[in-house]
C-alpha cells in the first residue's frame, strides 16, 4: 500500500524543510544555507546544511542527506508512511487512505509476493507429503524437531527434482518473467528453467507484515555451500530482514523485552521454541544500521548471542558498533567454544540457557575482556594497542554523558590519565575528519560515483538547472546511462514530464526509495559552481554520453558487419558498412 505521490508531494511542499529542521535542532542562516551541528554524528564545527531553495540537507562530516522527509524518518526513527502522517499532521492536511502504488510498481512487487507466496505452499506440503517428504522429517528429527514444529513455524521441502517449483507456478498461472525475477528459478545456458533449491529445507523469511519475501535451504547432506539463500529482489533485501523478526515483534515491548539476537536459522527455530520467543537471526550477513533502525522500533536493547568462536567473535565486535552508532543498547552473551545456541540449549537445556542470558556483557566489558585476552596491558606495545583499539569504537558513542563515563572507566582499567586519553580521542577523531573531508573534496566519494561519475554529474546538473533538462532531456534515452541508480532517476524525470509534474530534488526524492542515493544526491548539489561552469560541465558529460552510445553502436556495427561477411550477404554489408561511416565522422 503507498500513497498517491501527488498527496506525497503536497505533503512536501506545505512543510518547509527549514522551519521543520529548526524544531528540532538550532539552525544558523550562512550564506544561501543554513548550518548546524549534526545531529547524526558528533562533530564540533558544524558540517550540516539546509538548503531553502533546494529544499533539502546534507552533512559533509557523516554523509547523510535527503529531503524533509528523510531527515524525520532518521531523527524520529520513522518509516516513511509514518513521517508522511506526521509531516500531514503538522499542516493540518488530511491524508486519505493510502492507494495502490503506480502500476508497473505494484506489480512488480504483487506479483513477487505471489511467487513466493505460492512456493511457500508449494514447499510445505513437500514437506509434509508422506514420501516426498520423508527424509526432511528425518534430517529435522534427528535435530531434535518434531513435526508439531511445522504448526508453529511453516518450514518448507525442496525436492531433489529440477523444476518442480517451475512446473507448479507456471501451473498456478505464474509468468516466467515473474519467476525469474524471484529468483526461485534460472535459466540454464540452452535457455531451460530449473529451481535455485534442490534437495534443501527452506525456511521462509517473512517481512515485518508476515508476507513471505525468500527462503533460506538447509541441505540435508554435505552439499554445498551448507545454506543457500534467496537472491534480493523488489521485495528483499538482505541489509533490512531479520529472520523471525514478524514473529518475536508481538513479544517485544518499549519497556522490558530485549531483542536476542542470534547468527542461524536453526538457532532461532531452537530459542523461540525453548521459551525465548523474543528473537531474531541475521541472514548470515553482517548487521546494519537499517536493522538497528528496525529493531529501534520496537525495543531499546539487543542481546547478541553469537556462536563461540573467532568468527563469532569478530561479528559481535562490528555489530556492537553499529548498535553504539544507532544508539541502541547492546548487550553481549559469549557462548562456550565450539557451541551455537542451538547445540547449547540442545544439550544443556533452556534454564542453563536463562542463567546464559544473565551473564551478558555490555559492549565496555566484552570489548575489554576480548583485548585484555588479546594484548598484554602491562605491556607498553599492548597499551597501546588497547587503546588505540577501544578509542575507535568509544568515539561511535554520541552522547558526552556516556562517553564521558566510559573514558572513566577506560583510564582506570588501563591505569591511564584521563586526560591523556582524551587526548588520543581528539587525535583519533581529527584522523577521521581529515579523512572525510578529503573523501568529500573529491564529490564522487561514495560508492554510488564511483562508477560513471558523469552520469551523476549530469543528473544532478539536470536537477539543479530545469532548463537543461527542457532542451536536452528528450536528446537523451535510460539507456544512455549505464549505473542503475542513475538510470532510475532519469526515469524518474521522464516520468515527471510525462505527467507534467515540475522537475526538482524534492519530487524525485519523493519518488525514490533508497536513502543513500538521495545522501548522495544531496552531496553533488552542494557544490557551488557558477552558471558557466555549469553550462561546461553539463555539455562535457552529455558528449560523453553521447559518445559512448555511439561507440556502443559502432560495436555492434563490426559485430554485424562480420556477421554478414560470414553470411555471404553482400548487400548487407554494403549498407552496414555505410552507417558505420557515417557514424565515424559523427564521433569526431
Ligand atoms: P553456521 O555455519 O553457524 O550454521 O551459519 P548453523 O546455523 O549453525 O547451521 P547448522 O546448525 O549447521 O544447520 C550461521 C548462519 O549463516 C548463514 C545461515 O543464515 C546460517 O544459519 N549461512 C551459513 C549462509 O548463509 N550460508 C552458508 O553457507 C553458511
Ligand atoms: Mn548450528
Amino acid at each position: 500500500m503507498r500513497y498517491e505521490e501527488r498527496m506525497i508531494d503536497e505533503v512536501q511542499s506545505l512543510n518547509d524543510i527549514v522551519e521543520v529542521i529548526s524544531s528540532y535542532i538550532p539552525l544558523k542562516r550562512s550564506g544561501r544555507t543554513f548550518k548546524a551541528l549534526c545531529p547524526f554524528h558528533q562533530e564540533k564545527t558544524p558540517s550540516f546544511n539546509v538548503h531553502p531553495e533546494k529544499q533539502i540537507y546534507h552533512c559533509f562530516g557523516c554523509g547523510v542527506g535527503g529531503n524533509v522527509f528523510s531527515f524525520l524518518m532518521k531523527y524520529e526513527n520513522l518509516t516513511f508512511p509514518e513521517a508522511l502522517r506526521n509531516l500531514a499532521g503538522r499542516v493540518n492536511f488530511a491524508l486519505p487512505e493510502p492507494t495502490q502504488r503506480s502500476t508497473e510498481e505494484v506489480s512488480e512487487s504483487e506479483g513477487l509476493y505471489e511467487a513466493y507466496r505460492l512456493a511457500q505452499e508449494y514447499y510445505s506440503n513437500n514437506l509434509k507429503h508422506p514420501e516426498k517428504g520423508q527424509a526432511a522429517r528425518t534430517y529435522l528429527k534427528k535435530r531434535g524437531f518434531e513435526e508439531d514444529i511445522l504448526q508453529e513455524f511453516p518450514l518448507g521441502w525442496a525436492t531433489p527434482e529440477w523444476r518442480g517449483l517451475f512446473e507448479f507456478l507456471t501451473r498456478r498461472g505464474v509468468k516466467d518473467t515473474v519467476i525469474y525475477r524471484s529468483g526461485l528459478a534460472l535459466r540454464s545456458r540452452e535457455g531451460n528453467p530449473y529451481d535455485l533449491f534442490r534437495g534443501r529445507i527452506l525456511f521462509p523469511i517473512h517481512n515485518l507484515q508476515g508476507k513471505v519475501i525468500a527462503f533460506g535451504g538447509r541441505g540435508i547432506g554435505d552439499e554445498m555451500p551448507k545454506y543457500l539463500n534467496s537472491s534480493e529482489s523488489a521485495i528483499f533485501r538482505k541489509r533490512k530482514e531479520l529472520f523471525g523478526l514478524h514473529l518475536a515483534k508481538r513479544f517485544l515491548s518499549r519497556e522490558d523485552s530485549k531483542i536476542l539476537i542470534v547468527e542461524g536459522y536453526f538457532d532461532f527455530l531452537r530459542v523461540y521454541r525453548s521459551g525465548f520467543p523474543n528473537v531474531a537471526a541475521t541472514l548470515g550477513t553482517a548487521l546494519t544500521e537499517d536493522h538497528v533502525r528496525v529493531l529501534k522500533r520496537f525495543t531499546h536493547e539487543a542481546v547478541f548471542i553469537y556462536d563461540g568462536d573467532q568468527a563469532g567473535q569478530a561479528a559481535s565486535l562490528r555489530g556492537l558498533e553499529v548498535f553504539l552508532e544507532g544508539e541502541m543498547s547492546i548487550k553481549i552473551v559469549v557462548l562456550p567454544q565450539a557451541k551455537d545456541p542451538d547445540s547449547f540449549i540442545l544439550d544443556k537445556g533452556p534454564e542453563e540457557f536463562r542463567k546464559l542470558l544473565d551473564t551478558a556483557q555490555d559492549f565496555f566489558d566484552f570489548k575489554w575482556n576480548y583485548l585484555r585476552h588479546r594484548y598484554d596491558p602491562s605491556d607498553s606495545a599492548g597499551l597501546l594497542k588497547i587503546s588505540t583499539e577501544f578509542i575507535e569504537t568509544l568515539s561511535k558513542i554520541k552522547s558526552s554523558l556516556l562517553l564521558d563515563r566510559y573514558m572513566k572507566k577506560l583510564a582506570k582499567l588501563l591505569g591511564v590519565g584521563e586526560a591523556s586519553l582524551r587526548n588520543e580521542l581528539v587525535i583519533f577523531q581529527q584522523k577521521i575528519r581529515s579523512r572525510e573531508r578529503s573523501i568529500v573534496s573529491q564529490v564522487t566519494s561514495k560508492p554510488l560515483g564511483n562508477e560513471y561519475p558523469e552520469e551523476w554529474t549530469l543528473i544532478s546538473l539536470l536537477l539543479e538547472e530545469p532548463s537543461f533538462w527542457e532542451k536536452e532531456g528528450t536528446s537523451l534515452s535510460s539507456e544512455d546511462f549505464k549505473h542503475p541508480r542513475a538510470r532510475e532517476v532519469f526515469q524518474i524525470l521522464e516520468r515527471l514530464t510525462a505527467s507534467g509534474k515540475e522537475i526538482g530534488y524534492s519530487q524525485v526524492f519523493n519518488r525514490l526509495e533508497e536513502e543513500s542515493v538521495k545522501s548522495f544526491i544531496a552531496a553533488y548539489s552542494l557544490t557551488e559552481l557558477t552558471q558557466k561552469d555549469k553550462e561546461k560541465a553539463f555539455s562535457d558529460c552529455l558528449r560523453k554520453l553521447k559518445q559512448r552510445r555511439v561507440e556502443e553502436r559502432l560495436e555492434k556495427l563490426r559485430q554485424a558487419i562480420v556477421d554478414a561477411e560470414e553470411g555471404g550477404e553482400k548487400g548487407k554489408v554494403t549498407e552496414l558498412l555505410q552507417e558505420y561511416r557515417l557514424l565515424l565522422t559523427q564521433k569526431g
